[in-house]
């Protein structure tokens, strides 16, 4: 794991690990993934602009979200199926977010139960991710389920009415667990140690009482469970269920961040679901500053997309955002390492993140401002 020096350096080593349909699974997008290629490149059209003559012989990295004082200004975005890709994969991707001290959020999608992660980490700050089934019956439950087990942040996430359609996964017809045909045959062959703890998992969606059929797409589990006539009422009707901070994520209109700071909405989460669901839509920090101006301070704005460098927060903090969550960087941390390997994701980032705060002059986050930041003359 100290061999991995950057979060690509990562993502090689979890495509080494995990089987080709699984790898897709995490690392792919939408349609023609343009979405997904931009969320990382618009970055690019950004530039620091350092200040010389600041001390910056100490800094400080803690951030508060959402009133938990963090030791970086990132946390893990909620990831569904984290337990298929490495053994209770859910519990260790936690306890590496406790160790460090960032959040953690569980997703309605988790091979482990809201439960098991609350036993298996029952220190450090635990979110829990909602979406809006058709079941409201068993939405409640989940969220009484989630204050019981003492999750203290409520993340709804709203950008999936239907799944997008991802290409990788219908060619590869990934289901959990993997369909045998004769090319994931050939292929877990070469994958011994994932497949040893495949076998040694309970894989399915712990949060449901409805086992799948089988070898269950996520398409699918999506299709039969979740509503797409889900509206703002029913946005404002969970605000009112929910005691604690309550963050919206999956949007990216001015307009809807406005309407969701008038529901006493305390975060919005400016995300496209990491360009899984609609190709297309402008990347995540393309969105941020319009979202950052509607806002104008009334809640806190969590950047979610294509954050792969320390770099990337500072510019994502300059724009507007007071914390970035993280998808895929932690993935493939727990798919190369379980526990270890998210906490050397999360080391990459500090280590990154010091380094780029020193040269740029700002030796705490709230130092970082707008003017530290050019768009580029050749940005698209
Ligand atoms: C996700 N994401 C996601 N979001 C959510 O609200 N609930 C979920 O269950 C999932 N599941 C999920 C699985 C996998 C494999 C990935 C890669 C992503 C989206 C996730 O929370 C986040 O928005 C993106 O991953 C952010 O983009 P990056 O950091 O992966 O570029």
């Amino acid at each position: 794991m100290q061999r991995a020096h950057t979060i690509a350096d990562l993502r090689a080593l979890a495509a080494r690990r995990l089987p080709k349909a699984v790898f897709d699974f995490i690392d792919g997008g939408a349609e023609d993934e343009r979405t997904l290629r931009d969320n990382v490149e618009a970055f690019e059209s950004w530039m620091l602009m350092p200040r010389v003559g600041v001390d910056v012989g100490t800094r400080d990295l803690s951030r508060s979200i959402l009133g938990c004082r963090a030791s970086l200004p990132l946390m893990m975005a909620p990831t569904g199926l984290a337990g298929f890709f490495w053994p209770d994969g859910e519990v260790a991707g936690a306890q590496a977010a406790a160790r460090a001290g960032i959040p953690y959020c569980l997703s309605t999608n988790s091979v482990a139960s809201i439960e098991q992660v609350a036993a298996g980490v029952p220190e450090g700050e635990r979110w829990f991710q909602l979406y809006f089934l058709r079941d409201r019956e068993w939405m409640r439950a989940l969220l009484c389920r989630a204050v019981a087990a003492r999750y203290r942040v409520l993340c709804l996430t709203v950008d999936l009415a239907v799944q997008g359609r991802r290409e990788r996964d219908l060619r590869n017809a990934f289901t959990m667990p993997l369909r045998p045909r004769l090319s994931t045959a050939l292929d877990l062959a070469r994958r011994p140690a994932w497949l040893a703890g495949a076998a040694r998992s309970r894989l399915g969606f712990g949060n449901f009482a409805v086992a799948g059929p089988g070898f269950t797409s996520v398409a699918q589990h999506v299709a039969s469970l979740f509503d797409p006539s889900a509206n703002w009422d029913d946005i404002g009707r969970i605000r009112d269920q929910w005691r604690g901070p309550m963050a919206l994520k999956g949007l990216l209109h001015p307009a809807d961040a406005e309407r969701a700071v008038s529901l006493g909405i305390e975060a919005v989460i400016v995300s496209n679901h990491g360009g899984r669901q609609l190709d297309d839509v402008p990347a995540a920090i393309t969105a941020l500053p319009d979202v950052a101006e509607a806002v104008a301070g009334r809640a806190e704005i969590i950047l979610d997309g294509g954050v792969r460098r320390g770099t990337d927060v500072i510019k994502a903090l300059a724009l507007g955002a007071t914390a970035c969550s993280l998808g895929r960087p932690f993935l493939w941390g727990l798919s190369a390492g379980g526990t270890e390997g998210v906490s050397r994701t999360i080391e990459i980032c500090r280590s990154e993140l010091d380094n780029a705060m020193t040269l740029l002059g700002t030796p705490n986050l709230d130092a970082i401002t707008r003017d530290h930041v050019r768009m580029r003359r050749d940005a698209r």
